[in-house]
């Protein structure tokens, strides 16, 4: 199996036609660019957002067969009603929606609200969504993962205080982890559905710019269009790790330098991110926040 991709590009996709994507934060960034991507492939893309009008706005744009329904990641009974009115097939799960280095918040079930949004609302949608699905599971997870830690004696930071860059680095280990465990598991179900990982580099999107001052947005943006990639190339390793015959837990991003740019290819992680017991352990521990177990054992 030739894991390089040397400069596969969305071009590259088979023909989706007739096969169900779902893309959480498919209105924005990333999730944009890899749900226009999907519908070019023709795939039908449900774009799963917390607000119906930004993601009728995204659709219109996207084209191609699509539906928009809303997911709240950051309130179980929104995941819950997503899970239970779907009916069907899903071919590729997406876990692509985020926030970034949020001032504390907690999320409705009480959760702080990184390690809530990205890690814990994805954990439930998944386990449950699973019968349903069909194909392949991909988590976006970030560089960022390199700084976080898993403490599970404070995961809310109660005890050694919040920061904005560690609770986001935590959430994003906490995604590759879940990957590790949800591969692990399904090979032990005998599933024939596949877990894999992406990060799309650096892009200029909205990340990490809700509720900050209007003159620093700008800032970002304008470095956003000097030095980063565009949604549409950074969603390259989110379509890679969706499509391509990839083994398990694979973790893909992009080829240049720093991991900032490029093509899709297979990337390292952090130690703490390839640790099974820590993946293990954190499946318990989500099972136990969300009340939503592995449906398939
Ligand atoms: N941009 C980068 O350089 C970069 C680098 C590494 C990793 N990533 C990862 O890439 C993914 C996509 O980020 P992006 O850069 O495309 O950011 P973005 O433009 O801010 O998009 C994030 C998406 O997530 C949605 N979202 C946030 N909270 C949600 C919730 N509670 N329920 C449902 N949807 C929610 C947002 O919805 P609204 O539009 O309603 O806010 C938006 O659609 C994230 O997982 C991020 O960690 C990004």
């Amino acid at each position: 199996m030739d894991m390089s991709s040397s400069h596969w590009t969305a071009a590259d996709l088979p023909e989706l036609d007739g096969r169900t994507v779902v893309i959480t934060g498919a209105n924005s960034g990333v999730g944009f660019g890899t749900a226009t991507a999907f519908a070019r492939a023709g795939a039908h893309v449900v774009l799963a957002v917390r607000d119906i009008g930004r993601g009728n706005e995204a659709a219109r744009v996207i084209g191609g067969s699509h539906e928009v329904r809303r997911l709240d990641l950051a309130d179980s009974m929104s995941i819950r009603e997503f899970a239970e009115s779907w009916q069907g097939d899903i071919s590729i799960l997406v876990n692509n929606a985020g926030v970034a280095m949020v001032p504390r918040g907690r999320t409705k079930d009480g959760f702080e609200m990184q390690f809530g949004t990205n890690h814990l609302g994805h954990f439930a949608l998944t386990n449950r969504l699973l019968p349903h699905i069909t194909d392949r599971v991909v988590t976006l997870a970030s560089g960022a993962h390199k700084v976080g830690t898993i403490d599970f004696d404070d995961l809310d930071f109660a005890k050694s205080g919040y920061g904005p860059v560690k609770a986001y680095g935590r959430s994003k280990l906490a995604n590759l982890l879940f990957t590790l465990e949800l591969e692990r598991r399904l090979r032990q179900a005998g599933s024939a559905v596949r877990a894999t990982a992406s990060h799309p580099g650096y892009a200029a999107t909205e990340l990490g710019t809700a509720n900050r001052p209007k003159f620093l947005v700008g800032i970002v943006h304008m470095a956003g269009r000097l030095l980063a990639q565009t949604p549409e190339q950074a969603a390259l390793p989110t379509l890679f790790a969706a499509t391509q015959d990839l083994p398990g837990a694979s973790y893909v991003g992009p080829d240049g330098r720093g991991e900032m740019h490029g093509y899709p290819t297979l990337v390292g992680r952090s130690a703490q991110a390839s640790d099974v017991t820590v993946a293990r352990r954190l499946w318990e521990v989500s099972e136990e926040l969300t009340g939503v177990e592995f449906p398939l054992s």
